[in-house]
């Protein structure tokens, strides 16, 4: 499905993403872990455009699709759930929630889309007049990962969803998450939380300062020696 080959990413001089080779299969659930700086942030905004790479080339259903701006990769069903889960803080929940639908002409659709996520987030259809500022973390999560919904994605890229939420939520949030891969979309995930990361993907990436030094199935990795001491503390 998503074919990264040879990526590099340089911010001014600084090269932040070395070479980096990675893939989608559909329907997948893939993670990326690691550290703080390692170049995960600039792997998804290279898949979803925001950032054009210096080397290599990013392809999708057997297209390339680098140098494409952000709203034709969306438009192919390629949806980024940014870093920091910017929603829109003055808007309410539904109407985040329609913001999301803006490439959905089929209104239709939306309104199915719409019932599905209210199933899938119950506590969105709760808070539905609410603004997207007077949610908790957790809310304002769930909120960003429903607007990506709406517009409809085949492959949906999570950056950091579960930072700065308690345990019990960020459970849950995995949970959703698995739901969403299962109802057939394939997910792209970056975690720091390894632990969860490897839980739920089945194929990991270990990322670190711009280089790809791991990678495996998920089962394998939780096995690896040095992830288990680096990154799941064992
Ligand atoms: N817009 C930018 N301009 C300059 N340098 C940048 C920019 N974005 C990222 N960097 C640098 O590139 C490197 C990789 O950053 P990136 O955000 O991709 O890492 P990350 O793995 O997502 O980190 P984090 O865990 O902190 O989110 C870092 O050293 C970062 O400081
Ligand atoms: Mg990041």
């Amino acid at each position: 499905m998503l074919l990264l080959k040879s990526i590099r990413v340089h911010y001014d001089k600084r090269e932040a993403v070395k070479g980096i080779g990675l893939k989608v299969a559909e329907g997948d659930f893939v993670v990326i872990i690691g550290p703080n700086g390692a170049g995960k942030t600039s792997i998804l905004n290279v898949i979803s455009g925001v950032v054009n790479p210096s080397d290599g080339e990013v392809w999708f259903r057997s297209e390339r699709i680098d140098g494409l701006p952000p709203e034709k990769v969306a438009a192919r069903g390629i949806i980024h759930v940014p870093e920091a889960r910017r929603i829109f803080p003055r808007l309410t929940v539904i109407e985040n929630l329609e913001m999301g639908a803006y490439l959905q002409k089929d209104k239709t659709k939306a309104k199915r889309e719409l019932e599905r996520i209210f199933h899938l987030f119950p506590i969105l259809k709760e808070r539905i007049r609410q603004r997207g500022e007077n949610l908790s973390g957790g809310e304002q999560q769930m909120l960003a990962i429903g607007r990506g919904l709406m517009a409809g994605p085949t492959l949906l890229l999570i950056d950091e969803p579960s930072l700065g939420l308690s345990p019990l939520v960020t459970q849950h949030l995995a949970g959703q998450m698995t739901q969403i891969n299962r109802e057939g979309i394939a997910i792209l995930l970056v975690e720091q939380n390894a632990r969860m990361g490897l839980k739920l993907a089945n194929h990991g990436y270990v990322l670190t300062n711009g280089e790809l030094v791991l990678e495996g199935t998920t089962a394998e990795l939780v096995e690896n020696e040095e992830i288990r001491k680096a990154y799941l503390g064992l």
